[in-house]
Protein backbone atom coordinates (compact mmCIF):
# COMPACT_ATOMS: atom_id res chain seq x y z
CA UNK A 1 0.00 0.00 0.00
CA UNK A 2 1.53 3.51 -1.01
CA UNK A 3 0.84 6.94 1.23
CA UNK A 4 -2.86 7.22 1.82
CA UNK A 5 -5.06 9.25 3.77
CA UNK A 6 -6.96 8.15 6.55
CA UNK A 7 -10.56 9.73 7.54
CA UNK A 8 -11.71 9.16 11.11
CA UNK A 9 -14.82 8.51 11.31
CA UNK A 10 -15.34 9.62 14.86
CA UNK A 11 -19.13 9.27 15.08
CA UNK A 12 -21.23 7.60 17.71
CA UNK A 13 -23.55 5.95 15.31
CA UNK A 14 -23.76 4.27 11.84
CA UNK A 15 -26.46 6.69 11.10
CA UNK A 16 -23.76 9.59 11.65
CA UNK A 17 -21.36 7.86 9.45
CA UNK A 18 -23.58 7.24 6.77
CA UNK A 19 -24.53 10.53 6.35
CA UNK A 20 -20.90 11.57 6.22
CA UNK A 21 -19.81 8.64 3.61
CA UNK A 22 -22.31 10.12 1.14
CA UNK A 23 -21.02 13.21 0.89
CA UNK A 24 -18.14 11.31 -1.05
CA UNK A 25 -20.58 9.23 -3.46
CA UNK A 26 -19.25 10.76 -6.40
CA UNK A 27 -16.08 10.89 -5.23
CA UNK A 28 -13.12 9.23 -7.62
CA UNK A 29 -11.23 8.20 -4.90
CA UNK A 30 -12.90 5.93 -2.23
CA UNK A 31 -11.40 7.28 1.17
CA UNK A 32 -9.39 4.83 3.67
CA UNK A 33 -11.40 5.08 6.78
CA UNK A 34 -10.69 4.62 10.16
CA UNK A 35 -13.11 3.35 12.74
CA UNK A 36 -12.47 3.61 16.49
CA UNK A 37 -13.52 2.49 19.75
CA UNK A 38 -16.85 4.56 19.85
CA UNK A 39 -17.96 3.53 16.56
CA UNK A 40 -17.16 0.07 16.96
CA UNK A 41 -18.66 -0.40 20.71
CA UNK A 42 -22.21 1.75 19.24
CA UNK A 43 -22.40 -0.39 16.42
CA UNK A 44 -20.29 -3.79 16.73
CA UNK A 45 -18.80 -5.56 14.19
CA UNK A 46 -21.64 -4.95 11.58
CA UNK A 47 -20.55 -1.54 10.63
CA UNK A 48 -17.41 -2.78 9.74
CA UNK A 49 -19.01 -5.20 7.12
CA UNK A 50 -21.16 -2.33 5.68
CA UNK A 51 -18.40 -0.05 5.04
CA UNK A 52 -16.46 -2.47 3.95
CA UNK A 53 -19.32 -3.62 1.60
CA UNK A 54 -18.90 0.19 0.48
CA UNK A 55 -15.96 -0.25 -0.90
CA UNK A 56 -13.63 1.29 1.28
CA UNK A 57 -10.37 0.05 3.08
CA UNK A 58 -10.69 -0.32 6.71
CA UNK A 59 -7.86 0.74 9.69
CA UNK A 60 -9.69 -0.58 12.98
CA UNK A 61 -8.39 1.44 15.85
CA UNK A 62 -9.23 -0.66 19.03
CA UNK A 63 -5.84 -0.74 20.67
CA UNK A 64 -6.13 -3.97 22.38
CA UNK A 65 -4.19 -4.82 25.16
CA UNK A 66 -4.56 -7.85 27.67
CA UNK A 67 -2.31 -10.83 28.33
CA UNK A 68 -0.86 -13.00 25.31
CA UNK A 69 -3.57 -15.51 24.92
CA UNK A 70 -6.61 -13.56 25.45
CA UNK A 71 -4.73 -11.00 22.53
CA UNK A 72 -4.53 -13.91 20.42
CA UNK A 73 -8.05 -15.22 20.73
CA UNK A 74 -9.35 -11.64 20.24
CA UNK A 75 -7.66 -10.89 16.81
CA UNK A 76 -8.39 -15.39 15.41
CA UNK A 77 -11.77 -12.75 15.94
CA UNK A 78 -10.74 -9.84 14.26
CA UNK A 79 -8.94 -11.56 11.31
CA UNK A 80 -12.69 -12.50 10.12
CA UNK A 81 -13.90 -9.08 9.43
CA UNK A 82 -11.12 -8.45 6.72
CA UNK A 83 -10.16 -4.92 7.50
CA UNK A 84 -6.58 -3.73 6.22
CA UNK A 85 -4.61 -2.56 9.29
CA UNK A 86 -5.71 -3.30 13.00
CA UNK A 87 -3.69 -2.33 16.04
CA UNK A 88 -2.79 -3.32 19.90
CA UNK A 89 -0.31 -1.52 22.50
CA UNK A 90 3.48 -1.75 22.13
CA UNK A 91 2.90 -1.86 26.12
CA UNK A 92 1.59 -5.15 25.78
CA UNK A 93 5.30 -6.18 25.45
CA UNK A 94 6.46 -8.61 22.49
CA UNK A 95 5.21 -11.90 23.65
CA UNK A 96 1.77 -10.22 23.56
CA UNK A 97 2.35 -8.38 20.41
CA UNK A 98 3.91 -11.79 18.70
CA UNK A 99 0.46 -13.58 20.07
CA UNK A 100 -1.22 -11.42 18.23
CA UNK A 101 0.07 -11.87 15.09
CA UNK A 102 -0.21 -15.17 15.44
CA UNK A 103 -4.28 -14.59 16.40
CA UNK A 104 -4.37 -12.18 13.31
CA UNK A 105 -2.88 -14.74 10.75
CA UNK A 106 -5.45 -16.51 8.42
CA UNK A 107 -4.71 -20.41 7.41
CA UNK A 108 -4.18 -19.13 4.18
CA UNK A 109 -1.22 -17.14 5.75
CA UNK A 110 -2.72 -13.94 4.89
CA UNK A 111 -3.80 -10.91 7.91
CA UNK A 112 -4.65 -7.40 8.01
CA UNK A 113 -0.96 -4.97 8.70
CA UNK A 114 -1.02 -5.17 12.36
CA UNK A 115 0.21 -1.82 14.22
CA UNK A 116 1.71 -0.45 17.87
CA UNK A 117 0.47 2.28 19.49
CA UNK A 118 3.36 3.41 22.09
CA UNK A 119 3.12 6.37 24.36
CA UNK A 120 -0.36 7.73 23.72
CA UNK A 121 0.11 11.78 22.51
CA UNK A 122 -2.04 12.23 25.71
CA UNK A 123 1.09 11.00 27.84
CA UNK A 124 3.34 13.45 28.75
CA UNK A 125 6.95 13.13 30.46
CA UNK A 126 5.49 13.80 33.67
CA UNK A 127 2.62 11.66 33.44
CA UNK A 128 4.54 8.78 32.56
CA UNK A 129 6.76 9.08 35.53
CA UNK A 130 4.72 9.63 37.80
CA UNK A 131 1.98 7.57 36.94
CA UNK A 132 3.90 4.55 34.74
CA UNK A 133 6.97 4.87 36.59
CA UNK A 134 8.69 4.98 33.25
CA UNK A 135 11.94 7.02 33.60
CA UNK A 136 13.45 7.40 30.51
CA UNK A 137 12.60 10.67 28.01
CA UNK A 138 10.03 9.72 26.26
CA UNK A 139 11.32 9.92 22.65
CA UNK A 140 13.31 7.12 23.73
CA UNK A 141 10.76 5.82 25.04
CA UNK A 142 8.64 5.44 22.03
CA UNK A 143 11.49 4.26 19.81
CA UNK A 144 11.92 1.43 22.32
CA UNK A 145 8.82 0.57 21.55
CA UNK A 146 8.18 1.09 17.87
CA UNK A 147 11.62 -1.26 17.97
CA UNK A 148 10.29 -4.09 20.46
CA UNK A 149 6.92 -3.73 17.90
CA UNK A 150 9.55 -4.73 15.02
CA UNK A 151 11.25 -6.95 16.88
CA UNK A 152 8.08 -8.83 17.48
CA UNK A 153 7.56 -8.65 13.52
CA UNK A 154 4.91 -6.19 13.62
CA UNK A 155 4.70 -3.47 10.57
CA UNK A 156 4.75 -0.53 11.98
CA UNK A 157 3.59 2.11 14.66
CA UNK A 158 1.05 4.87 15.42
CA UNK A 159 3.21 8.08 15.79
CA UNK A 160 3.31 11.70 15.89
CA UNK A 161 4.47 12.85 12.54
CA UNK A 162 7.33 14.27 14.00
CA UNK A 163 8.61 11.02 15.03
CA UNK A 164 8.22 9.51 11.75
CA UNK A 165 11.60 10.59 10.64
CA UNK A 166 13.25 8.91 13.37
CA UNK A 167 11.23 5.64 13.77
CA UNK A 168 12.10 5.39 9.73
CA UNK A 169 15.96 5.53 10.36
CA UNK A 170 15.82 2.75 13.76
CA UNK A 171 13.17 0.29 11.85
CA UNK A 172 13.74 0.90 8.21
CA UNK A 173 11.92 2.94 5.60
CA UNK A 174 9.52 -0.20 5.61
CA UNK A 175 8.27 0.16 8.86
CA UNK A 176 4.98 1.87 8.63
CA UNK A 177 4.34 5.37 10.86
CA UNK A 178 0.81 5.86 10.77
CA UNK A 179 0.54 9.53 12.23
CA UNK A 180 -2.51 11.83 13.80
CA UNK A 181 -2.18 15.24 14.73
CA UNK A 182 -2.39 16.80 11.12
CA UNK A 183 -3.78 19.94 10.87
CA UNK A 184 -3.66 22.62 7.58
CA UNK A 185 -1.63 25.50 7.73
CA UNK A 186 -4.60 27.86 8.01
CA UNK A 187 -6.87 25.44 10.16
CA UNK A 188 -7.66 24.99 14.23
CA UNK A 189 -5.59 23.14 16.04
CA UNK A 190 -8.03 22.14 18.36
CA UNK A 191 -7.16 19.83 21.52
CA UNK A 192 -3.88 18.78 19.50
CA UNK A 193 -0.70 19.71 20.81
CA UNK A 194 1.66 18.82 18.37
CA UNK A 195 0.12 19.29 14.33
CA UNK A 196 1.92 19.10 11.72
CA UNK A 197 0.40 19.76 8.15
CA UNK A 198 0.07 17.34 4.79
CA UNK A 199 2.77 18.24 3.25
CA UNK A 200 4.66 18.30 6.28
CA UNK A 201 4.11 14.84 6.99
CA UNK A 202 4.76 13.91 3.66
CA UNK A 203 7.76 15.53 3.31
CA UNK A 204 9.34 13.87 7.09
CA UNK A 205 8.08 10.85 5.58
CA UNK A 206 4.72 9.83 7.56
CA UNK A 207 3.06 6.40 4.91
CA UNK A 208 -0.44 7.21 6.14
CA UNK A 209 -1.62 10.44 7.87
CA UNK A 210 -5.14 10.35 9.95
CA UNK A 211 -6.91 12.84 10.03
CA UNK A 212 -10.47 13.74 11.78
CA UNK A 213 -11.83 16.97 12.74
CA UNK A 214 -10.23 18.87 9.30
CA UNK A 215 -12.24 16.98 7.24
CA UNK A 216 -15.23 16.07 9.07
CA UNK A 217 -15.66 19.69 10.58
CA UNK A 218 -15.12 21.19 7.58
CA UNK A 219 -18.10 23.02 5.83
CA UNK A 220 -16.98 20.54 2.66
CA UNK A 221 -15.61 17.66 3.87
CA UNK A 222 -15.40 16.04 0.36
CA UNK A 223 -12.80 19.62 -0.18
CA UNK A 224 -11.26 19.26 2.65
CA UNK A 225 -10.19 15.39 1.63
CA UNK A 226 -9.03 16.42 -1.64
CA UNK A 227 -6.95 19.05 -0.24
CA UNK A 228 -5.19 16.73 2.67
CA UNK A 229 -4.79 14.04 -0.75
CA UNK A 230 -3.47 17.03 -3.07
CA UNK A 231 -1.12 17.81 -0.20
CA UNK A 232 0.05 14.81 0.92
CA UNK A 233 -0.25 11.34 -1.79
CA UNK A 234 0.17 13.67 -4.97
O1 LIG B 1 -9.88 15.03 14.80
P1 LIG B 1 -8.42 14.65 14.76
O2 LIG B 1 -7.76 14.90 13.42
O3 LIG B 1 -7.64 15.22 15.91
O4 LIG B 1 -8.47 13.06 14.93
C1 LIG B 1 -7.32 12.30 15.04
C2 LIG B 1 -7.68 10.84 15.22
O5 LIG B 1 -6.51 10.13 15.52
C3 LIG B 1 -8.67 10.56 16.35
O6 LIG B 1 -9.46 9.45 15.94
C4 LIG B 1 -7.79 10.18 17.51
O7 LIG B 1 -8.41 9.30 18.40
C5 LIG B 1 -6.63 9.48 16.78
N1 LIG B 1 -5.37 9.45 17.51
C6 LIG B 1 -4.67 10.58 17.93
N2 LIG B 1 -3.48 10.46 18.58
C7 LIG B 1 -2.98 9.26 18.85
C8 LIG B 1 -3.66 8.11 18.44
C9 LIG B 1 -4.86 8.24 17.77
O8 LIG B 1 -5.13 11.70 17.69
N3 LIG B 1 -1.82 9.16 19.46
Amino acid sequence: MGKDVIVACDFASAEATFAFLDKFAGCERKPFLKIGMELYYAEGPAIVKEIKARGHKIFLDLKLHDIPNTVKKAMAVLRNLDVDITNLHAAGTKNMMRAALEGLTREDGTRPLLIAVTQLTSTDQESMENDLMIHAPIDEVVMHYAKCAEEAGLDGIVCSPLEAGKVHDTCGKNFLTVTPGVRFADGDVGDQKRVMTPAAAKEIGSDYIVVGRPITAAADPVAAYARCVAEFCD
